[in-house]
C-alpha cells in the first residue's frame, strides 16, 4: 500500500504539505521547543514571519530536528517597510540569516497595504528574489480580490494566498477567485479565535459522532475545501492531534452542516490594518 500523499501541487509545480504548523506568537525560545516538536512529531510545513520575532527560534528547531532540509516547506513573509524590488531581497536575506537557511519554500508579502500603494513592486521583488533561487514558492497573505486584481492586471500571479479563513469566516469570494487562478488558499486560525468555533454544537456533533476532537472536525473542513490550515500549538498532544486530521474524512452532508458563516465586524480588514 502506498502512504497518502499529503501535498497539494502549487501553479509552478512544487508540492507542499496540505497542513501547517503556526507560530504565531511563540517567540523565539517557545519557538524553538515547539517547532522541534512539532518536526520530530511529522509536520513538515512549518509557518513563520518577519513580524512575529521568531525566525531564530524557527530555525534553530529545524537545525536541531535532524530533518533533512529538502523534507521541510518553511514559510515565512516581511513587513511594508520592505515593499520595493531590493527591499524585497534585503527582508529576504535577512530573513535567511536570522533562520539559518539558504532559501526558504514560501515567502509572503504579509499584509497588502493598499494605503502605501506599493504591493505590485513588492511582488515584483518576490519574482526577483525567486529567480535568484532564495525562495521555491511566492506569494501574498490577507490580499483581498481588488488586491489580487491589480497584480492579475500586471501579468502576475501568487502561488499561494494565506487569509484568515474557518466555517465562521468561510471567505467564499475570496476563495473563488483564488480557485479561478489555481492560487493555493491557506488559513490562519483555521480554528477560529477565542474558542467559541470549537465550541459549536455543529461542530461537537460531528465530533461525537466521529469520536474526535472539535478542533480535528474543523481541520477536516479545511481540508476538504482543499485549503492548507496552518493550526498554532505548542502543546505535544495538541499538536499530533491537530496532524491526525488528515485522515478524517467528511461526507458532504457532514460538510453541509458546516456552512456556518457570519458577519464579523472585528474581522481584520486588510485596507485598514497591516503592517
Ligand atoms: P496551544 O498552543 O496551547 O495549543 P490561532 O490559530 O488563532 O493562532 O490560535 C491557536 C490557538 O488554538 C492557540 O491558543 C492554541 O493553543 C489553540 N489550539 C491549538 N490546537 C488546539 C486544539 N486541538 N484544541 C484546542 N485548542 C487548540
Amino acid at each position: 500500500m502506498t502512504a497518502p500523499d499529503h501535498t497539494v501541487t502549487l501553479a509552478n509545480g512544487v508540492r507542499m504539505p496540505r497542513l501547517g504548523l503556526g507560530t504565531w506568537p511563540m517567540d523565539d525560545a517557545e519557538a524553538a521547543v515547539a517547532v522541534r516538536r512539532a518536526i520530530e512529531g511529522g509536520y513538515r510545513l512549518i509557518d513563520t514571519a518577519e513580524n512575529y520575532g521568531n525566525e531564530a527560534g524557527v530555525g534553530a528547531a529545524i537545525a536541531a530536528s535532524g530533518v533533512d532540509r529538502a523534507e521541510l516547506f518553511v514559510t515565512t513573509k516581511f513587513n511594508r517597510r520592505w515593499h520595493s524590488v531590493d527591499g524585497v531581497r534585503q527582508a529576504c536575506e535577512a530573513s535567511l540569516r536570522r533562520l539559518g537557511l539558504d532559501y526558504v519554500d514560501l515567502l509572503l508579502i504579509h499584509w497588502p497595504n493598499p494605503d502605501q500603494g506599493t504591493y505590485v513592486e513588492a511582488f515584483e521583488g518576490l519574482l526577483a528574489v525567486q529567480d535568484a533561487g532564495l525562495v521555491r514558492c511566492v506569494g501574498t497573505s490577507n490580499f483581498l480580490p481588488e488586491h489580487l486584481d491589480r497584480l492579475f492586471a500586471r501579468g502576475y500571479s501568487p502561488q499561494v494566498n494565506q487569509i484568515q479563513l474557518d466555517p465562521y469566516h468561510p471567505r467564499d469570494a475570496e476563495v473563488a477567485v483564488h480557485a479561478a487562478h489555481g492560487i493555493v488558499t491557506e488559513s490562519w486560525s483555521p480554528l477560529g479565535r477565542g474558542g467559541e468555533l470549537l465550541a459549536d454544537s455543529a461542530i461537537t456533533a460531528l465530533a461525537t459522532k466521529h469520536d474526535r476532537t472539535p478542533a480535528q472536525v474543523v481541520l477536516a473542513w479545511h481540508l476538504a475545501k482543499g485549503y492548507v490550515p496552518l493550526p498554532k500549538s505548542s502543546d505535544a498532544a495538541r499538536q499530533a492531534s491537530n496532524l491526525a486530521s488528515l485522515d478524517l474524512v467528511l461526507d458532504e452532508a457532514e460538510m453541509a452542516s458546516l456552512d456556518l458563516g457570519r458577519p464579523d465586524p472585528d474581522m481584520a480588514d486588510p485596507n485598514k490594518f497591516g503592517h
